[in-house]
């Protein structure tokens, strides 16, 4: 009965299999906003092949949308159909028919963004420790113990946030094989499920790589300044190592519990700072070998950083050494 249960997707296959009849699906809340877009939980009839309702989440413009706009949807589509991973978000159809907006269905996080998420544990850490919620990244969380948050239903150690980069660099390490590069990895990009899976997902900016292993933007658009390696501000040059300068950044949002990096810094004068060899100093809450992880990401010259099969193999190896 469902379009979508055909076999797998490959790259001569059309939409036709990912097709799902609008009429199964029921819009409840919007889950996140963005400038042009917007995600709703729903639930689909049976898009799982079975006779049940599923939740899923939905991606559509606001509006119409303009053509590039319209343009960053359907490539996120063509780019989710190529993946499958547990650790990126997993297409489950869309529905692309005339007489209606672009649906672009994936799979539903239960726990919303890994950064929404983060900052609540802060929140509710503050709560338990009773110190005041204007102490940023307070050194008594990741300092001794192994507990960051314990609170009613929510438990959060040191080795889960190990984790997450952990799952995070993995699905990175699939997309860079794939070569495909993110262009807006953060952690309100990444997703948290049920069992504490991280899956990575909003790739709108995302684009295959071509000639060698550059893309280089062509034009306009929304930078997320603050994620960006040295060489996309410079020459908009994006590599699955400016992806690994991201992904230092996202380890630092993860280690402070979701703060804002660079603050008090304004995004105009990032560049010039980093040019200059300023980096983020290592966080009260950050461990010694965890900084040196950061900064390695965070190199010059992108040859210099780690690739993400190598930062996969470090966090392996630290959830070895961690309790
Ligand atoms: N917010 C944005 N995308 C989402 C998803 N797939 N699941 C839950 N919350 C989301």
């Amino acid at each position: 009965t469902s379009e979508t249960s055909t076999g797998s997707s490959s790259k001569t296959s059309g939409d036709a299999q990912w097709e799902f009849p609008r009429d199964r699906l029921i819009l409840e809340e919007t889950l996140g906003e963005g400038e042009f877009g917007k995600v709703m939980r729903a639930q689909a009839w049976s898009i799982n092949g079975q006779e049940v309702y599923s939740t899923v989440a939905v991606k559509m413009l606001k509006g119409d949308g303009s053509f590039s706009e319209q343009q960053d949807l359907l490539s996120e589509f063509n780019m989710l159909k190529e993946v499958c991973h547990p650790n990126v978000i997993k297409l489950l159809g869309a529905c692309t028919q005339k007489g209606g907006p672009l649906y672009v269905i994936v799979e539903y996080a239960q726990f919303g963004s890994l950064r929404s998420y983060l900052r609540k544990i802060r929140s509710l850490g503050f709560e338990c420790n009773d110190v005041s919620v204007a102490q940023v990244g307070n050194p008594m969380y990741l300092s001794d113990g192994g507990d960051i948050c314990r609170h009613d239903d929510v438990q959060l150690t040191r080795r889960d946030l190990i984790s997450f980069a952990w799952q995070i660099a993995k699905g990175m390490a699939y997309l860079s094989d794939m070569k495909l590069i993110h262009r807006d990895l953060a952690t309100r990009n990444v997703l948290l499920a049920t069992g504490n899976v991280v899956k990575i997902s909003d790739f709108g900016l995302s684009r295959d790589v071509y000639e060698g292993d550059t893309y280089l933007k062509k034009s306009k658009g929304r930078v997320p300044v603050k994620w960006m390696a040295i060489e996309s501000l410079e020459d908009q040059i994006y590599t699955s190592k400016s992806d690994v300068w991201s992904f230092g950044v996202v380890l630092w949002e993860i280690v402070t519990l979701g703060a804002s990096p660079y603050p008090g810094i304004s995004p105009e004068r990032l560049y010039q700072l980093l040019k200059a060899g300023y980096r983020m100093e290592q966080p009260e809450t950050c461990s010694d070998q965890l900084y040196r992880i950061m900064v390695m990401c965070w190199r010059d010259n992108p040859r210099n950083r780690p690739s993400f099969k190598e930062l996969v193999h470090r966090f392996d190896r630290m959830l070895q050494d961690t309790t």
